[in-house]
């Protein structure tokens, strides 16, 4: 089996956490930052469910590249959607969440709401400042390029494989960290306090949706939530993929090493960025009092 060992070391794991928490701090130091970090990481976040059915659905299109070296037969043979069926898993809850019956985007933009009403934004705060900056623009677009993958490209669909494989596993520890510096650490103040206050929910399209169950349904601070199976399932994926490949198991590797690469780096990119425009904020607030 494929262990994530293999992707990331001890040293990059610590190094991604320090990144994600600087962000997460700086988001709190104020209402209007918060706002933004909410704004700006549920952007980003919100392609992630229809890029996983991208892949899940270029993998099973690719009938010819993923065949059982077992099976003589050659129609017998074609493997494309069991190694789909595990990427797809993780994105099925994205399009409606089992407990919820909404889309996570809906979730989100219930925080993202939320978020806004907390720091008092109008509707023009509101649209002026979710027009993403170009950092932002940056960030999804190579978001876009690596989780792309192609139909009938073996070794695009493995690279986006091993991109999927970094998404499920960072996210695990984005909303880990996002619940702890939120919730964990400031549960009887601020943003949380004032959820709470308003008994978690906010008002959208004639529905009381949760804001903050967004968090939670993916991981906690203190327990593992859906992000930790989908890596399980990525993981499978991958296996699954080496195994119906000729290539050797190091030249798969090699390929998922080079996808999840691409989103290490945008990731990083996206939480120092977040980290810079929150505390911009935050410091801006605090010389204009
Ligand atoms: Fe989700
Ligand atoms: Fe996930």
């Amino acid at each position: 089996m494929f262990r994530l060992e293999e992707f990331q070391t001890a040293a990059e794991l610590e190094a991604m956490e320090a990144t994600i928490r600087r962000a997460c701090d700086a988001a709190v130091r104020d209402p209007f930052a918060q706002f933004l970090f909410i704004d700006r990481y549920t952007r980003w976040n919100g392609y992630a469910g229809a890029l996983v059915a991208k892949l899940s659905g270029n993998l099973g299109e690719s009938q010819d590249l993923f065949l059982d070296p077992n099976e003589p037969d050659r129609a017998q043979a074609v493997r494309g959607m069991d190694v789909a069926g595990h990427v797809l898993d993780a994105t099925v809850d994205e399009h409606l969440d089992k407990g919820h019956r909404v889309p996570h985007r809906t979730l989100a933009q219930a925080m993202r709401k939320a978020a806004a009403d907390y720091a008092g934004l109008t509707l023009s705060e509101r649209n002026a400042r979710s027009e993403p900056p170009a950092w932002l623009r940056d960030v999804v677009a190579r978001t876009f390029t690596c989780y792309g993958s192609v139909a009938h490209d073996a070794e695009a669909l493995i690279r986006s494989i091993g991109t999927h494989i970094a998404s499920e596993s960072m996210a695990d520890r984005e909303y880990a960290i996002i619940d702890r510096v939120f919730r964990a650490e400031r549960h009887e103040e601020g943003f949380y306090q004032y959820l709470r206050e308003r008994d978690y929910r906010v008002e959208l399209g004639g529905k009381l949706v949760h804001a903050y169950a967004w968090i939670t349904i993916h991981a906690t601070f203190e327990s593992q939530g859906v992000e930790a199976e989908h890596l399980a399932e990525a993981m499978k994926a991958l296996e699954l993929a080496a195994r119906y490949r000729p290539e050797p198991r190091e030249r798969i590797l090699e390929l998922a090493r080079e996808g999840y690469r691409s989103f290490a780096d945008l990731q990083r990119d996206f939480f120092v960025n977040a980290a810079l425009e929150c505390d911009a904020a935050a410091d801006g607030r605090q010389r204009a009092a």
